[in-house]
């Protein structure tokens, strides 16, 4: 593979010259700016992998910078650079999806390596899964499933479970065959945004931090995000960001309720759950099936759609 080429934007000679020499060791292509305009040439004639900004520029901030980035590239993983003052913008810049990680001037070697490695891991596993969702062929689908299913072997065998779930309740309610379909693969992808958080953060034992949490949730969205860059069945897209929306409005990423709800997304929250509370997880035994039957019909009305919860109850029910 060829070494991965990096953009380092910042007005400051000085820190353009650290950086890169740093970061030539680690055998990287470096490309430099010095401020966004530039920034922004040097990625319309080179494919870059990441890159890395400072803040304060004259002209586009760093912000403003990245978020132009994320709009016409938006494979490339970003990484802010910023001074203390500045650590709110980054913050902030990180829970709107703009940044995926800060570093802080002055930095520590070290830690510089270890995110510039994790940034390329993300990069390298999005565009796989991208590019195999371009190929539209379900056996593609399935095995990316898995790939990101592996990086959390908890969930192994999971979206098989949850496919065969939300196609029973998908008959059940008569659907056309064209949604069922949407609504298979849909199936496979729900969770495909997890390719972009953190392996220790998946596989967790103890109860995550609010910060963790934060990254966690942020799944359904970067799912709809990846399948959006493939152009891959632009309808399944709307499924993957609201698989985690609760029938009272309580979900996220955007607090819709009832049937605000795309019907996909209700039914895939229904066959998740059951699967979720029927598997062992890092931090709990799996519910026995009565357990979690007992649980969906509790939450009807409540986190689920009540007809749908009918529907899969019915399934079960068929399928002793
Ligand atoms: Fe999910």
């Amino acid at each position: 593979m060829p070494a991965p080429t990096l953009l380092l934007v910042d007005d400051e000679e000085n820190v353009l010259h650290s950086l890169k020499r740093l970061l030539h060791q680690e055998g990287y292509t470096i490309l430099t700016a010095s401020n966004g305009e530039e920034g922004l040439e040097k990625l319309e004639s080179t494919p870059v992998a990441l890159v890395i900004s400072d803040q304060r520029m004259p002209g586009k901030s760093g912000v403003d910078f990245l978020r132009l980035v994320k709009e016409r590239w938006p494979e490339t993983v970003r990484i802010m650079l910023t001074g203390y003052a500045d650590i709110e913008a980054a913050i902030a810049a990180i829970n709107s999806g703009e940044v995926f990680r800060f570093i802080t001037k002055p930095w520590n070697e070290g830690e510089i390596k270890e995110v510039i490695r994790q940034a390329l891991e993300r990069y390298d596993s999005t565009t796989k899964l991208v590019e195999a969702l371009k190929s539209s062929n379900l056996q593609a689908v399935k095995a990316l499933s898995e790939a990101v299913e592996l990086k959390d072997p908890y969930t192994r065998g999971h979206c098989d479970r949850v496919a065969k779930y939300a196609l029973g309740i998908a008959r059940r309610l008569n659907l056309p065959e064209e949604e069922i379909r949407y609504l298979e693969y849909a199936s496979y992808l729900h969770d495909c945004g997890k390719i972009g958080v953190d392996r220790e953060v998946l596989n967790k034992a103890g109860e995550l931090t609010a910060q963790e949490w934060e990254q966690v949730k942020k799944h359904s969205q970067m799912g709809e995000n990846v399948v959006k860059q493939a152009n891959f069945f632009l309808r399944i897209a709307p499924l993957i960001r609201s698989h985690h929306e609760r029938w009272d409005g309580s979900g996220y990423p955007d607090g819709k309720a009832g049937e605000e709800i795309p019907l996909g997304a209700r039914i895939i929250a229904v066959a998740d759950a059951y699967d979720a509370m029927t598997s062992d997880r890092p931090y709990r035994k799996a519910l026995s099936p009565e357990e979690a039957v007992a649980i969906l019909s509790k939450e009807k009305g409540k986190q689920f759609d009540p007809m749908i919860v009918e529907s899969f109850l019915e399934f079960l029910e068929d399928n002793k």
